[in-house]
């Protein structure tokens, strides 16, 4: 793509390729259920998020060391250059090693690495957000928090992700109350599978600047009143939302009807190496499916920008 993307919604684990996967399950000797690349493509069919989560998190077991991470993330800063992604904002599930043990400091090192090398290298500038798994405890989320705050290693803002029905953002006020007090921004996942009051709760109890997914808001008037009102962001993965069956077809995308309320809606990719595309992809099937136009795509392009966590005169830059 020629215009600058910025890409909000992109789960660092996410982009861990298959080629990848068997690379490092190699290098690591770690050994997997699957012998080939053919049979570990035949579980990328998912039936909803869980069904996905099952397979991404069985798959992060190949990292181990600091470089797995680095490699990882440099292997996505490459291939978003040459989508055109000029600024990320990544986001990374420290419980996802933590918990099979891995050090914090290993996988957070590695991963830093490689985002700090990421201006001279591709030309990318970054932010890393770390999401806690609110199919987890808040109290572990808290400790992690304060042990990240403590430790060597910049992160710029905090999220909520995994398994979304039956863990509201409730739970979480006291995890966002301590970074909101440490100066970091927030964001959570509501609304994919959960219903629009999570999507209330992550506004109004933690605070939350931006909405990742967000699409289940359109059951809710008041609530697209609210987002239109505060122009709160929605960063809408359209490939995800197909591949974990929120909606049946990308030609049922609300994408057009979220432009047309008003809502400041963006494009990303989620978990590119699952859902069959890069934002890039993601954009040029939308394209494709609705015709949107040059003017549309840079408005989703603009959209991006200014729901970035860039100060105003960064985003000029990109504009
Ligand atoms: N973790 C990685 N991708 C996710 C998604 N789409 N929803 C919730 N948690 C995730
Ligand atoms: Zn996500």
């Amino acid at each position: 793509m020629t215009l600058p993307l910025v890409e909000l919604h992109l789960h660092i684990e996410g982009t861990l390729e298959p080629e990848l996967i068997l690379e490092l399950a190699a290098r690591n000797n770690v050994r997997l259920p699957w012998g080939s690349l053919d049979e570990l493509r035949a579980q990328y069919e998912f039936t909803d998020l869980q069904s996905f989560l099952n397979l991404y998190y069985r798959n992060l077991d190949v990292l181990r060391e600091r470089i797995d991470f680095t490699d990882l993330t440099r292997a996505y800063l490459e291939r978003a250059r040459t989508a055109g992604v000029r600024h990320a904002e990544i986001f990374f599930d420290p419980q996802a090693h933590t918990s099979r043990g891995v050090p914090l400091l290993t996988a957070l090192g590695g991963v830093r690495d490689a985002l700090d090398a990421a201006v001279d290298s591709v030309g990318i500038s970054t932010k890393l957000i770390v999401t806690f798994l609110r199919d987890r405890p808040a109290a572990e989320a808290l400790q992690l928090l304060r042990e990240i705050l403590a430790s060597p290693h910049r992160i710029d803002g905090i999220g909520l992700d995994s398994a979304e029905v039956g863990y509201p953002p409730e739970l979480f006020t006291e995890v966002f109350d301590l970074a909101r007090a440490n100066g970091l921004r927030l964001v959570a996942h509501a609304g994919e599978e959960g219903p629009p009051e999570y999507v209330w709760q992550a506004l109004d109890l933690l605070g939350v600047e931006r909405i990742d997914h967000g699409i289940r808001s359109l059951e809710d008037e008041a609530l697209l009143d609210r987002l239109v009102r505060d122009r709160v962001p929605l960063t809408v993965c359209p490939f995800s939302n197909v591949r974990l069956r929120v909606i049946d077809t990308l030609a049922g995308h609300p994408i057009m009807r979220m432009l047309d309320r008003g809502l400041l809606v963006c494009v990303n990719s989620d978990d590119p190496a699952y859902f069959g595309g890069y934002i890039d992809d993601n954009l040029t099937a939308l394209d494709r499916e609705f015709g949107l136009g040059p003017h549309r795509l840079a408005l989703l392009a603009r959209n991006g920008i200014e729901a970035s966590f860039l100060t105003p005169a960064e985003k000029s830059t990109l504009d």
